[in-house]
């Protein structure tokens, strides 16, 4: 039997197990979709993969800011100037990027608060996949100096951010709503998959 003390553990462990075991077939569609690891490496394709992430975080970024809630959560963890950054390294003009296509669909995402986390749960997630990414753009030879930042925003910090970010959301969310955060990060993996390829 558990004592009471031990059982928000396990509710806040089982908000990070359902958002992993309910997302991780969305998770490899996507991935497979975005093939960003075949050899070799290609900048055009990172160069569109980028505006395609600039025009989901400019929308996405906006509504779950609406939450008063996750806004000083989400405004530190702001992955817009990234994506901004990176893409002038590769070469683009500055002007041109304000007239990028934007993702409506993103907005959606953050409905509710719960919705909002899930979403933020796979955005978040995308920085650990983002080592990986990190590690293959190392032997091309178009990397600009300093890197990329969007796919690596926190670098040494990646497994401490994560574990932040699971803890914000376990405090946020009672256990009624962990439905609504797995539906919202299920629905993201659909809004990135059928917006960047
Ligand atoms: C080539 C592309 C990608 C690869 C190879 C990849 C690979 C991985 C790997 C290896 C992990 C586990 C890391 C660990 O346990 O330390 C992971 C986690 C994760 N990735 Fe990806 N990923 C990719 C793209 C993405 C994208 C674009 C997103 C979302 C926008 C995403 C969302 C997530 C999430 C949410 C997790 C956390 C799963 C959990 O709850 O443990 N990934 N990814």
């Amino acid at each position: 039997m558990l004592s009471a003390a031990c059982k928000p553990e396990r509710a806040n462990r089982s908000l990070a197990g359902r958002l992993r075991r309910e997302t991780a077939d969305a998770h490899h569609r996507l991935e497979t979709r975005l093939d960003l690891l075949c050899r070799p490496v290609d900048r055009q394709r990172f160069v569109h993969v980028l505006h395609r992430f600039l025009g989901f975080h400019t929308v996405w970024e906006c509504a779950v800011r609406r939450h008063a809630g996750l806004r000083a959560f989400t405004d530190a963890r702001t992955r817009l100037p990234h994506l901004r950054r990176d893409l002038v390294a590769l070469g683009c003009d500055p002007a041109e990027l304000d007239q990028l296509p934007l993702c409506l669909a993103a907005g959606e995402l953050a409905a509710c608060e719960a919705s909002a986390l899930g979403s933020i749960y796979v955005m978040e997630g995308s920085t650990l996949g983002g080592q990986l990414i990190g590690r293959a753009l190392t032997e091309v030879d178009w990397l600009p100096d300093g890197g990329l930042a969007y796919f690596n925003p926190y670098g040494r910090e990646t497994g401490a951010m994560w574990r932040a970010f699971h803890a914000f959301a376990d405090a946020r969310l009672p256990a009624q709503a962990h439905g609504a955060a797995v539906a919202g990060a299920r629905r993201t993996f659909e809004v990135l998959e059928a917006w960047v390829p």
